[in-house]
């Protein structure tokens, strides 16, 4: 038996940035970036918020799961970009929903934190300390970007994806998950605190990166976990329907799908419309692949990303 993800939801903020937007700010053009990154247009938060956002893919979700905000009892955000720092934005969505019996908490794993958020859920269902979890990945990218770095300025986009995940029944809860990390790599994606660094209008404030280091550490460790996921649920490759990965980059999605000899048609992509959403990306994907009708029941998937920390892991989904 597995822990399954009951329902879904998600939020975009209204404004859309397309890559003709982004030249007006930056030296660069619509076919470079969609060329070497497959991103055409991203959604930038206006008068939303990540708590805004949050709430709104978390209502969602637990709409499709068909339960009350009462039933849950852990609401886990997952976030590096929110507006507050305290309270913690898993705190605050929870006042907005109602979700008064949830021991609610932010994690901040990157481009990992929807991953890391299903892992920890899924083990304290296992463990019997939580039944019914709710797990958002939001960002608001947009206020932590360098508007004046056509590296990465051109990648991101805010969102919001939430799920709702519980055990079908007690008993024997089987998780094949991986995680990794590996801090001595962390240089490669940074961001300082904005609150200490921002005062003075240091670009220290702002996310810096070497797209380069992370392109080759992406196409190097995705396909490997993924063949450890695959060991643990003792699976094959061919038998998975599909690989809903980080949407970091187009070029990194085809590379991978190369590596592990699939067809491309099994890696479903969102970043031409959302960009990098860092850990909303998965949640919004899932949930705009189901409301597409392309999530069947019994359907084999496997979920992977990776981001700054350096972070990286996936889980195998039967839906
Ligand atoms: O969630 C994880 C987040 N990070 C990622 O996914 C990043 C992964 N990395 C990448 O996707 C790629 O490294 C990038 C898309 C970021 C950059 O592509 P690249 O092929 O690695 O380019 P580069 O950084 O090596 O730069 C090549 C050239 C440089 O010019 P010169 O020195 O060759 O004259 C850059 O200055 O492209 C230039 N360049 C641009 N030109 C137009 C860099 N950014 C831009 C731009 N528009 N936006």
């Amino acid at each position: 038996m597995f822990v399954k993800i009951k329902g879904t939801g998600s939020c975009l903020p209204e404004k859309v940035l397309d890559n003709a937007a982004i030249s007006q700010l930056v030296d660069t053009n619509d076919e470079w970036i969609q060329s070497r990154t497959g991103i055409k247009s991203r959604h930038i938060v206006g008068k939303e918020t990540a708590v805004s956002m949050a709430a709104v893919a978390a209502e969602k979700a637990l709409e499709d799961a068909g339960i009350t905000a009462e039933e849950i009892d852990l609401l886990i955000v997952s976030s590096v970009s929110s507006e507050q720092l305290l309270p913690c934005t898993a705190c605050s969505v929870q006042k907005e929903l109602g979700a008064v019996n949830a021991a609610a908490f932010d994690l901040n794993a990157a481009c990992s934190g929807f991953i890391v958020a299903y892992q920890m859920a899924a083990g304290q269902i296992k463990a019997g300390l939580s039944k019914k979890a709710l797990l958002i990945g939001v960002e608001c990218l947009s206020n932590i970007v360098n508007w004046k770095d056509r590296g990465t300025c051109i990648l991101f986009g805010d969102g919001a994806g939430a799920a709702v995940i519980s055990a079908e029944e007690e008993g024997n809860i089987e998780i094949p998950s991986v995680l990794h990390s590996d801090g001595s790599r962390g240089e490669v994606l940074t961001c300082k605190n904005p609150t200490g660094e921002r005062k003075d209008r240091s670009l220290e404030g702002y996310v810096a990166m070497d797209g380069r280091e992370i392109y080759k550490f992406a196409v190097r460790q995705v396909p490997a976990v993924i063949d450890e996921i695959l060991e643990k649920a003792e699976k094959s490759v061919e038998e998975i329907d599909l690989f809903v990965l980080h949407q970091a980059n187009r070029r990194i999605v085809e590379a991978i799908a190369k590596r592990l000899k699939q067809p491309i048609e099994k890696f479903p992509m969102d970043m031409m419309q959302n960009g990098n959403m860092s850990s909303a990306s998965i949640p919004v994907l899932l949930d705009e692949l189901k409301q597409e009708g392309k999530l069947q029941p019994g359907m084999k998937i496997i979920v992977a990303g990776f981001g700054a920390g350096l972070t990286w892991g996936g889980m195998y989904l039967e839906w």
